[in-house]
């Protein structure tokens, strides 16, 4: 299909120049809310670190992935993995997103490769909505995303260095409609991890005068869980879809929906409406509910939290374990050293008797 005429999902690239301020644990979490109100959503994981690859247990990397997309070397139908929570896929990183920049700068128009790639696989028949995870740098990778993407939401944390990040990436994002996208809208600016930096609150309120309506009224707080989350391999909105972080990725989900659903575009199919919000608060919780690993988890008692955390690893997804046969209390050399043992005392017995 030619790009002039391919109709894409809405595209959501979740980036910000500066590393660390919860661009993957975003993307995680929108990409699950997301299915939680209904949609098919396809996460795409284009960052080299694997980290939204990881954060739903799929570790280690898989040998297919995003890159094979790009380049065209694998169907996007062959490289989709599905999850655990119905409707969502992840498109994953392979280490080959390493030396991306080197293999897709051979490609004729660099930045255009993933939207061909998407437009020509009908990225619409698998998704209602994309949300790409970038790296924290604006490279060949980033401006694949960027150039593919309806709309960019930045991630940011209210502290004084990540502002200055922000305004950097304000200007890169400007320079790039000029060059790649020109109708790449900005999906807003997300505070994350709010509430654990004392000039926090100064500087979100230096933002929101600053940047307006492009803030979300919902921010991310600083949560202990989401570390939890990440390391069971699910996004914190599954795991405790009423504490802070879970309950704020999917009200600020709620108003990505609504701002996407502002901005109609020829070339983008429109969102349908969204679950309400009771309705996919109750599928996270389900969903919760069905996990088995967090299913041993709920309800412990004080007693067995200690002996759990000691056991840790219980809950941790793990690759398979290589298969071994099963040890018996007394092996086969053990047997064979007993039965040589048993013939020599038996031959010095007869000797002594006879
Ligand atoms: N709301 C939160 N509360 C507490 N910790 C958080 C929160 N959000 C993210 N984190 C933690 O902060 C760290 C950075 O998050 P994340 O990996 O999502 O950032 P990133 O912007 O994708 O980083 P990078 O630039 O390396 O790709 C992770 O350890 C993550 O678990
Ligand atoms: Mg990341």
């Amino acid at each position: 299909m030619s790009l002039q005429k391919a109709v894409f999902p809405p595209i959501v690239a979740v980036f910000n120049h500066k590393g660390g301020v919860a661009k993957t644990t975003t993307a995680g979490n929108l990409a699950a809310c997301l299915a939680a109100l209904g949609y098919r959503v396809v996460l795409a994981d284009l960052d080299a670190q694997g980290n939204a690859t990881g954060s739903f247990g799929i570790l280690p990397l898989p040998p297919i992935g995003a890159m094979d997309v790009i380049t065209g070397r694998v169907p996007l139908d062959q490289a989709l993995v599905p999850t655990a929570f119905p409707g969502l896929s992840l498109l994953p990183a392979t280490t080959q997103l390493r030396t991306a920049e080197l293999e897709l700068a051979a490609h004729e128009r660099s930045h255009q490769a993933l939207r061909e790639a998407f437009a020509s696989q009908s990225i619409a028949s698998h998704a209602d909505i994309v949300i790409i995870d970038c790296p924290p740098s604006l490279g060949t990778i980033t401006g694949n995303a960027l150039a593919a993407a309806a709309a960019v939401l930045l991630p940011a944390r209210p502290d004084p260095y990540s502002h200055e990040g922000l305004v950097n990436t304000w200007h890169e994002i400007k320079r790039l409609r000029q060059t790649a996208n020109a109708s790449l809208n900005v999906a807003g600016i997300l505070l994350t991890m709010t509430g654990d930096d004392p000039t926090g609150g100064d500087v979100e309120r230096s933002m929101r005068a600053e940047f307006g309506d492009q803030v979300y009224a919902h921010s991310i707080e600083s949560d202990p869980k989401v570390t939890e989350a990440a390391q069971l391999g699910v996004p914190v909105a599954v795991l405790d879809p009423d504490g802070g972080a879970g309950a704020g990725y999917l009200l600020a989900c709620e108003e990505l929906v609504t701002r996407l659903r502002r901005h109609a575009r020829h070339d983008v199919q429109p969102l349908a409406e969204p679950a309400s919000h009771g309705d996919a608060l109750n599928t996270l919780r389900d969903w919760r509910a069905r996990l088995p690993g967090l299913q041993r988890r709920a309800n412990q008692s004080p007693a067995w939290t200690a002996v759990q955390a000691a056991n840790e690893d219980a809950f941790t997804p793990q690759p398979p374990p290589q298969t071994r046969p099963e040890k018996t209390g007394f092996g086969w050399p053990a047997l064979i050293a007993a039965l040589i043992l048993g013939m020599a005392m038996g031959a010095a017995a007869m000797r002594f008797l006879g």
